[in-house]
């Protein structure tokens, strides 16, 4: 008699054979892209095969299973979240709120104080870590399936957050082969700085509620009933800790440290911080404080501060807690992101498309680790919507790179009605001009265009930026001058500039006079996205301007392009597209395209631009120190035409460092994880026509 195979009802057919190695390929490609950041095959391909494992499962409903990579997304919005048990508690850690060394001092006192160490013993060794922003998850695995995400709650009780958390493509649905059976994995779900302005500009956009951290629109998309709503959320995952787990003695795994577990989940896929680091004793922690401290505006999310933990894990284990607090860890924080201070006043900025941003004139604050003394308010319904009064005490936050901006007011009596004390301009604070506002529009905008100075400064400034056309040495000083003179009124005037014409500007001496001259010859020789990008245009940056040189190969094509045509292009979409076509249905801006040609501004266009081979996909590349012929961002064109990512720090995944004289600790980096690292030549010869695809 056959027996009924109970546990595994999937026939051994050709097409759930080729599902199976979908699903394979599928985890490892979102792997790669996701928490490695360094996609192994073209997005159109993932979609491809992803499709391919979509119609798979409509014609074999059955065999859709949750770890199946199309099981993202989905889902029907909840009326509540059900309770989770946390088995093992999610504890909070002790905060050293003194921001100074002897923060760190402290705690390794405490420590040794408490494993009874006298001062003749070796030092303590520490796990030391980013203290993220975000919050706490827990994500549980029953045979490497991902079968349940909670929040932390109370500690003891959570909320079952998975639907939401199947949507984060970091978070791996399945693990390898050999995990233990049962597995929870603490950390931490956030929300990237750039995935929060862009999606804070949308909102503002639509003249929607904005968030007002990325701390807080993480929380907002967690507890989003409706897993559609959280799906669009960009969310991000760090793993720092274990829950529940097979105990060893049923075959679950036994680590010794803080450290080689952390390495192990980051074997297992998922995202661990490259900034974890061991340190040994009070001066190694103080130094790591100091080191991220420096470079936290660099990091592309928010920081707190950072977390010391014992490394021995029967040391922690001696240790134990107090209350809900373990003895073993500690967080050292950062001065605040976010602080209170007095609006002395509104005063409104023209930018480079003349649009009309209100700025708030600050009581000088030290925040974020600087002093701000000016926080944006966006527009005139962002600062309706916060109920923004000059006098009033507002919330501003300053948090990486981003402008500072005004998130909230400090509202002593709730209910009083709000009569706003500031209002638009009528008239360009500029140039006089008429301020105009489209209906469908949150902004304001001067209507001067180019006969506003602001306008015209900006963009001068734009098309001159290293990221764009580059001309070193025109600086906002410089353009200052030769625009409040009328020297320049259009950008073609640039090329026009002649020696004595410079040399007559205030304290401009003859030497960076012929210094600027040489910059603007040097940069005629562009590219077409750099030129395209230099323009201007509306919703046009440095991205769409590559993904459209790409698409259409020439200047022309994409100034004749309709609307229609331009959003075939991946990265453009309706928004963009009116905006390029109504940019170049304005005769005066063909116009100026055609004075800068006639000038001699040139690049290489189309077959010649277009035919790049592209060897150096799926390569990640680190620059540093300076090279002996290019420019570094010459040379991240060069590897970028050729398919390469150009990445900021180097890590394992980095394939080659290349670098330059006084290399610094990249290059240290490099040697210590044993990443090839190259010279300018032998960069150049990587990217020869009929060299062979390197392999690292
Ligand atoms: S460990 C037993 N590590 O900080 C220690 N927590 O109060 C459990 N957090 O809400 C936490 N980064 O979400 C740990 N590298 C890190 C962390 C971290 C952020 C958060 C965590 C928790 C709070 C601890």
């Amino acid at each position: 008699m056959a027996t009924l195979d109970l546990f595994s009802p999937e026939p051994a057919t050709p097409d759930h054979d080729r599902l199976l190695a979908l699903h394979a390929q599928l985890h490892h490609h979102a792997h790669q892209y996701y928490v490695l950041d360094a996609p192994h095959i073209p997005d159109a391909e993932y979609d491809r095969l992803f499709r391919e494992l979509q119609a798979l499962e409509m014609a074999h409903p059955e065999w859709v299973t949750p770890d199946s990579p199309t099981q993202r997304v989905g889902g029907k919005p909840l009326d509540a979240f059900a309770t989770v048990r946390h088995v093992v508690p999610m504890l909070s850690i002790r905060t050293e709120t003194d921001t100074e060394s002897t923060g760190a001092e402290a705690f390794d006192a405490r420590v040794r104080k408490e494993l009874e160490l006298t001062p003749s013993d070796a030092p303590v060794e520490y796990v030391a870590e980013l203290k993220f922003d975000g919050l706490a998850m827990s994500l549980r695995y029953e045979q490497g399936v991902l079968v349940q995400a909670a929040t932390r709650g109370d500690g003891e009780y959570g909320e079952d957050v998975t639907q939401n958390i199947r949507t984060i493509g970091q978070i791996p649905l399945r693990l390898p082969e050999g995990v233990p059976a049962v597995l929870e994995v603490r950390g931490e779900v956030y929300m990237r700085r750039d995935d929060f302005e862009a999606m804070n500009e949308k909102q503002r956009e639509k003249g929607e509620k904005t968030f007002v951290n990325p701390r807080n629109a993480a929380a907002g998309a967690v507890r989003q009933l409706d897993p559609g709503i959280a799906a669009q959320r960009p969310l991000s995952f760090f793993a720092y800790g274990l829950g529940e787990v097979t105990p060893a003695e049923q075959g679950g795994p036994a680590f010794a440290t803080h450290y080689a577990m952390l390495q192990t989940l980051k074997s297992w896929g998922f995202p661990v911080a490259a900034q974890v680091d061991i340190a040994r004793g009070a001066p190694e922690l103080i130094a790591y404080h100091q080191h991220i401290g420096a470079s936290r505006d660099q990091l592309p999310y928010d920081i707190d501060g950072v977390v010391y933990k014992v490394n021995s894990l029967p040391l922690q284990r001696q240790l134990g807690f107090v209350t809900r607090e373990p003895r073993w860890a500690v967080a050292h924080k950062y001065p605040a992101q976010e602080q209170i201070t007095k609006v002395l006043g509104i005063d409104v900025q023209v930018g480079r498309t003349g649009k009309l941003t209100p700025v708030a004139r600050l009581d000088p604050v030290f925040v974020g680790g600087t002093t701000v003394s000016n926080a944006t308010l966006h527009n005139l319904f962002e600062l309706r919507r916060k109920r923004v009064r000059v006098g009033d005490q507002a919330i501003v936050r300053r948090a990486g790179d981003v402008i500072p901006e005004v998130v909230g007011i400090v509202s002593t009596s709730p209910r009083t009605t709000y009569v706003p004390n500031f209002r638009m301009p009528r008239s360009c604070p500029i140039c006089g001009s008429a301020v105009v506002r489209e209906k469908t529009e949150m902004n304001h905008r001067c209507s001067g265009g180019l006969f506003c100075p602001a306008q015209r400064k900006q963009a001068i400034l734009h098309y001159a930026q290293r990221r764009a056309v580059e001309v070193e040495g025109l600086g906002e000083k410089l353009v200052e001058q030769l625009v409040d003179m009328q020297v320049i009124r259009t950008l073609p005037d640039l090329y026009k500039l002649g020696l004595s014409a410079l040399a007559a500007l205030d304290r401009m001496a003859e030497k960076s006079a012929q210094n600027i001259v040489d910059a603007l010859e040097k940069s005629k020789q562009t590219t077409l996205p750099r030129f395209l990008f230099g323009l201007g245009i509306r919703h046009v940056g440095e991205a769409t301007a590559k993904e459209l040189a790409r698409h259409f190969g020439t200047l022309d094509a994409i100034m004749d392009a309709s609307e229609e045509a331009l959003t075939g292009v991946s990265d453009v979409g309706p928004i963009v597209a009116k905006s390029l076509h109504t940019f170049f249905a304005q005769p005066h801006n063909r116009e100026v395209v055609e004075q800068l040609r006639a000038c001699g501004v040139r690049w290489e266009e189309g077959d010649a631009a277009a035919q790049t081979p592209k060897l150096l996909v799926g390569k990640t590349f680190v620059l540093t120190g300076t090279f002996p012929t290019l420019s570094r961002d010459q040379a991240k064109d060069l590897l970028e035409a050729a398919g390469a990512k150009v990445a900021g720090s180097v890590s394992k995944k980095t394939s080659y460092v290349v670098a330059g004289t006084e290399a610094g600790s990249k290059l240290d980096k490099a040697q210590e994880l044993g990443v090839p690292v190259l010279d300018e030549a032998a960069m150049l010869a990587l990217l020869a026509p009929g060299a062979e695809a390197p392999e690292p």
